[in-house]
């Protein structure tokens, strides 16, 4: 079995799971965040090298302010409880997305993450959060403009791998497979660029169920595949 190297997840159906157990959508939440925790140990047990998850999309905000403040706490509790896990597991967590929109002590939490964790060697995992595709290349763009006009790249340099290395994944290397959980299947601003050859998997499973059994289904059926790029088959 061919183990993609760097996973993505488009974890869905939280509030969807909750209501069919009569729970609020914030019972589906903070059972989500807690499988998250397991499905990275048996993602990392399974030799899968990078992992990248959407936690909180730019349109995320536009839900109600109730949902987006227990969301926010939420994420105040995992990113504390990653710290240690993050040790615990030699974890490396980055953050991909625009944190300047999250509380202070939110941003002062995840930056002590990325800071206490960047020397593990174990599972990369990128959490995703305030992001958004669309944002990301425009950020991207924006700083590559300054560097522009600083003089320090001419417009002429400019390739794929230069503006890939603007954005907020610039030393991941793209996604072989993506996940979405519970049914739908759109991409919801996630990594538009980094996934222009990933392998895509679909499964009608709300993420609080997801067990290391359907990422394992995933997997084979990833390996079913043959990938092939600009019709040639990959050596
Ligand atoms: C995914 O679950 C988690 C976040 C987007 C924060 P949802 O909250 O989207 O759950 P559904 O899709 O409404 O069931
Ligand atoms: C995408 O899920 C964002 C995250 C998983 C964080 P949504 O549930 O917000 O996406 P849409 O709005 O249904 O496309
Ligand atoms: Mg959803």
């Amino acid at each position: 079995m061919v183990i993609p190297q760097h996973v993505a997840i488009i974890l869905d159906g939280n509030g969807r799971w909750a209501k069919s157990k009569g729970m609020p959508r914030n019972y589906g939440h903070s059972r989500g965040a807690k499988n998250l925790e397991v499905i990275c140990e048996d993602a990392y047990n399974m030799g899968i090298k990078y992992l990248t998850v959407y936690l909180f999309s730019t349109e995320n905000w536009k839900r109600s302010p109730e949902e987006v403040d227990s969301l926010m706490k939420l994420f105040r509790s995992y990113t504390k409880t990653c710290i240690k896990t993050a040790q615990k597991n030699n974890m490396r967590v980055r953050v991909i997305g625009d944190p300047t929109a999250l509380a202070e002590d939110l941003q002062e939490s995840l930056r002590r993450l990325v800071d206490t964790s960047k020397e593990n060697t174990g599972l990369q995992f990128q959490i995703a959060i305030n992001y958004g595709s669309r944002d990301e290349i425009v950020r991207a763009v924006r700083r590559l403009s300054r560097d522009c006009m600083d003089g320090k790249v001419r417009p002429e340099d400019i390739d794929e791998k230069l503006f890939s290395g603007y954005l907020d994944t610039w030393d991941v290397p793209d996604p072989d497979l993506l996940i979405r959980t519970s049914g739908e299947e759109r991409l919801s601003n996630y990594l538009l660029w980094q996934l222009a050859y990933t392998e895509f998997y679909f499964t009608d499973v709300p993420w609080p169920a997801f067990t290391k059994d359907d990422l394992w289904k995933a997997i084979e059926k990833y390996n079913s595949r043959e990938r092939r790029y600009g019709g040639v088959k990959e050596e």
